[in-house]
């Protein structure tokens, strides 16, 4: 019989990708559960409408009864949690929803999957948890956690309590910790989607600071296959980062996004620094590479050609996503900068 995994946050950018692998990687059934905020979109899941392995529940982690009903229709035998508020920028506007959601939403899930007596249990982690790198060195697994954003510190706040939970109570949970990804169905409010668009229309690219902050980017499919496989054969209680060796500056990748639009640079505007900007991350993915034999598949040029083809075929996607909301945001966060 299939196993049955209820995967949360499952119609956000990378919980839709990781749900159309899990159902043609293994003998699954998967359910799917999502707040539909902001950043949620059914339309994420589409390719899934007609297949019966699927199931989708609009339900927030938030919500006790949520979940009891979730827990109580079906027999779960694993969770994966990538349900979470997700953009550092706004968590420096308002901490509180990522508090909600990634700390005690976190909390709720662990017991109601304690409570069932899940067999596995796996959250979606960041390599922001570890703060911030100098010139050198690379955060391993056993790097001390110095989180300075407020969605970093949420998000620590929930690895520890998961790691709490696989030390009191036995519960069988693992941990993955992984860099800055981009690919299609990115909401366009990180830096690689939002380039694209503005390039597209001629607007402003802002670039934050003087713009050599650096970022370890890695194609979505390939964290996607990473976590699949640490939830199949990952010692449970462990953390296994995961990166794909690809450290680059902002502005470098802002400037290959023109190249390939055929673009100005003359589009690049240098605005005010985001606050506590972390300087660079930068993965060291011995354990997972070693332990695991996962590898990344993708180089990031061949990578980044096919995100923004995606972008240039989407258009109509974007346009649906970036609802009156964003444009709200989006003058909170750029006017007067
Ligand atoms: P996203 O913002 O695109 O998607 C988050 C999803 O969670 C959305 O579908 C949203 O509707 C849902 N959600 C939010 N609050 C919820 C709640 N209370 N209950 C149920 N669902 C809720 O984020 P993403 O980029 O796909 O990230 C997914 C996970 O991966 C997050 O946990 C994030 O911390 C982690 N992560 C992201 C990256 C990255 O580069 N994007 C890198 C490492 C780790
Ligand atoms: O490192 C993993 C993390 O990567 C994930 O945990 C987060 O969920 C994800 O959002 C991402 O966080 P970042 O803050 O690194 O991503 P963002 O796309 O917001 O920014 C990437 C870099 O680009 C960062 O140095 C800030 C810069 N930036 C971003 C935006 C939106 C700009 O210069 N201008 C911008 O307009």
């Amino acid at each position: 019989m299939s196993k049955k995994i209820l995967v949360t946050g499952s119609a956000g950018f990378i919980g839709s990708s990781f749900v159309k692998l899990m159902l043609t990687k293994g003998d699954y059934e998967v359910i799917s559960f999502d707040a539909l905020t902001y950043a949620g979109n059914l339309e994420n899941l589409d390719s899934l409408k007609d297949n019966p392995k699927h199931t989708f529940v609009k339900g927030n982690i938030e919500s006790k009864s949520d979940l009891e009903k979730v827990f109580d229709e079906h027999k779960i035998d694993g969770v994966i949690n990538f349900a979470a508020e997700s953009h550092v920028d706004r968590s420096i506007m308002d901490s509180s929803p990522f508090v909600s959601t990634n700390v005690f939403g976190t909390v709720n899930l662990l017991d109601f999957s304690k409570k069932h007596n899940v067999k596995r249990y796996l959250q979606v982690s960041t390599d922001e948890v570890y703060g911030s790198l100098g010139a050198t060195g690379k955060f391993t697994e056993k790097t001390n956690l110095k989180p300075n954003s407020p969605y970093s510190a949420s998000k620590t706040a929930a690895d520890n309590f998961v790691r709490s939970y696989y030390k009191t109570f036995d519960f069988p949970a693992l941990i993955t910790r992984c860099s800055n990804n981009y690919g299609p169905y990115q909401f366009p409010e990180k830096l690689i989607p939002l380039m694209i668009m503005n390039a597209l229309s001629d607007k402003d690219l802002p670039v934050y600071g003087d713009g050599m902050n650096v970022r370890d980017w890695i194609y979505v499919d390939d964290h996607c296959q990473a976590i699949l496989e640490v939830f199949e054969k990952g010692r449970v209680g462990q953390v296994y980062n995961i990166g794909a060796e690809n450290e680059m500056p902002n502005i470098e990748i802002v400037k290959q996004i023109l190249s390939y639009l055929n673009k100005p640079e003359s589009l690049i505007k240098y605005v005010k620094d985001r606050p506590g900007h972390d300087k660079r991350y930068a993965m060291d993915n011995t354990k997972i590479s070693s332990e695991l034999g996962w590898t990344p598949k993708y180089d990031f040029e061949n990578g980044l050609k096919l995100t923004i083809d995606w972008y240039l075929d989407n258009m109509d996607w974007v346009e649906r996503v970036i609802s009156g909301e964003y444009r709200d945001y989006y003058k909170s966060n750029y006017s007067n900068r």
